[in-house]
Parts: C-alpha cells; sequence; structure tokens
C-alpha cells in the first residue's frame, strides 16, 4: 500500500491579468461560473475524491478566497432567520467538510516556487496541486483517476491531454512510452522528457499537462534546485523533470472534459456547459440558447 494522499495545494497566487479589469480587486478565482466560485469547483473536486486537507498559496489582493471558504455568522444567522434553509445549506457545505490552510508567495516567481512555499506544510508526504483554472467536468474526477494511478504505480502522476499541434505552446508537452494498464495501453505513460511552453514545432508530442499532478515529497528537493526557466519563473514543469532524473514520473490521460476558465473564451464555455449541466437553469437555458439566431 503507498502512502495515503491527504492535501491539496492550490496555487492561487497569481494576478489574473487575462481578467482585467474584473480582476483588478477580486481574485479570478473568485469569478463566479453560473453561481460559484472558479476555485470551488477544484476544491469540490478534491473532496469528491477523498482529499479534504486543502492548502490555498494566495498572494496580496486574495483575501476574498480566504472569506469565501471561511464561517459567515451575519450571513448564516440572517439566512437562518429568514428560514432560508436552501441558501444556508449552500455557504455552509463546503467550508464545513474541509480544512484549509493559507499561505502567501511573496513574489509571483512561478508555479513551481508556488508549489514550493508549501514544503512546511504538505511535510514529507505526498500531494496533490490542483490548478483551479482548469475545470474539468466528468463522471469521475479527475483528481480520483490520478489517485488510483498513484496508488498503482507510488510515484509521481500528473494529468495529460492530447491537444491541437498549433496549440502545444501554451502548455507543458510531454515525451513519454505507454504503460499498460487496467487492460489499455492509450492512458497511462512513463514520462521520458518534458517542455513548458515549447517553441512552434519543437514540441515533443501533442500530450499537453493539465492542471492536475500527484507529487511524491521528492519534488519539493527537485524544486529548491530548479533555475527559472520560461518566463524567467521557476517552473513546476521543470520541477518535475528534475524529479525524474532520481525516479520514474506518469502521465495518466485522464477521462472527462477540460475547460480553460483561466481564458476568456474557455470562461465562457464553461459557463455554458455548467448551466446546461444544472437542473434547475439547464432547460430554460437551452431553450434561450436555441432562439439566438446565430
Ligand atoms: C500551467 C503549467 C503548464 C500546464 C498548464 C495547464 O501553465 O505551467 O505546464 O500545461 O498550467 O493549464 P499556465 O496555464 O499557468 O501558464
Amino acid at each position: 500500500m503507498n502512502r495515503p494522499v491527504r492535501k491539496a495545494v492550490f496555487p492561487a497566487a497569481g494576478l489574473g491579468t487575462r481578467f482585467l479589469p474584473a480582476t483588478k480587486s477580486q481574485p479570478k478565482e473568485m469569478l463566479p461560473l453560473v453561481d460559484k466560485p472558479i476555485i470551488q469547483y477544484g476544491v469540490e473536486e478534491a473532496l469528491e475524491s477523498g482529499i479534504e486537507n486543502i492548502i490555498i498559496v494566495t498572494g496580496r489582493g486574495k483575501t476574498a478566497i480566504e472569506d469565501h471558504f471561511d464561517v459567515s455568522f451575519e450571513l448564516e444567522n440572517l439566512l437562518e432567520s429568514r428560514g432560508k434553509t436552501c441558501e444556508l445549506e449552500l455557504v455552509r457545505r463546503v467550508s464545513e467538510l474541509i480544512h484549509v490552510s493559507y499561505i502567501r508567495q511573496k513574489e509571483a516567481l512561478g508555479l513551481g516556487h508556488a508549489v514550493l512555499v508549501t514544503k512546511e506544510l504538505v511535510a514529507d508526504e505526498p500531494f496533490a496541486v490542483v490548478l483551479a483554472d482548469d475545470v474539468i467536468l466528468g463522471s469521475r474526477p479527475c483528481l480520483r483517476q490520478l489517485l488510483d494511478v498513484y496508488q498503482h504505480t507510488g510515484r509521481s502522476v500528473m494529468a495529460v491531454m492530447e491537444v491541437p499541434k498549433d496549440e502545444t505552446s501554451r502548455y507543458g508537452v510531454i515525451a513519454a512510452e505507454p504503460v499498460d494498464y487496467n487492460r489499455a495501453s492509450d492512458r497511462l505513460f512513463r514520462v521520458l522528457d518534458m517542455v513548458e511552453k515549447p517553441l512552434a514545432g519543437k514540441a515533443p508530442s501533442n500530450l499537453a499537462i493539465i492542471g492536475r499532478y500527484i507529487l511524491t515529497p521528492e519534488i519539493f528537493v527537485a524544486l529548491a534546485e530548479t533555475a527559472p526557466g520560461s518566463m524567467g519563473e521557476i517552473q513546476l514543469t521543470d520541477g518535475i523533470r528534475h524529479l525524474r532524473e532520481q525516479q520514474p514520473v506518469y502521465a495518466y490521460r485522464f477521462e472527462g472534459t477540460r475547460y480553460d476558465a483561466g481564458d476568456r473564451l474557455g470562461f465562457l464555455k464553461a459557463t455554458v456547459e455548467l448551466a446546461l449541466r444544472r437542473e434547475d437553469l439547464g432547460a430554460d437555458f437551452r431553450s434561450y440558447l436555441k432562439s439566438l439566431e446565430l
């Protein structure tokens, strides 16, 4: 039995420049997809995958995230006194189920650095990393799929998906060889190399890293030795590449659909899909969309 994964790290210190002006005074993680902040989808995915300990890496201007996962006595009292039990349940549910710690990333030195600052909080155990911008919908939580692979291999594993060749430069991209798993050989890969944001035409494959990882604690040593890379930042991809020199690293082509909610078009697509899936809104919204003369 491999050690259990009990903690999930959520890097959330980015400036959200792609969503200005909306993110001038509010964190991008708090932008709502229908009526739930982006980050809550990731937190719920962690919970559904059996992880209750959430570590959020924040920065300046991110206190709304802390307030969101905290108890709001005034709001709860008001809802209670007005008999609004459904709303009360909605605001209570997630914060009751999770234990959250916050740590500040004082300077925006990159995703790898954001993970590195959680070293003391994670301590010497395997952990998950969730990039909340990547919203993944499917019948099984993506993180749960990775945890199953981790239980099988005992090694670090990250989510990947096939992307069109002309989009590879937006991602971390892997070179990999397939490994048999669950009577199939087209989902699990042993990573041979990886490149963050490869130049056009230079990607080693079309398998792009998506924001879900299970990492062994040795990643902290690897990250501490990782020099700034793409965009002058300490990249998580480079840290994992370094880790791979010491132990096998896997990638899993997950089942589900991913939306890049950190991008304006991806955000709109996620909003539409999530609204259509809602029991209370889906039917009306679908007929509204159909009525549009596009
Ligand atoms: C990050 C990672 C990248 C990964 C991507 C997935 O990049 O560095 O390897 O492919 O998330 O969303 P970012 O989107 O933060 O630039």
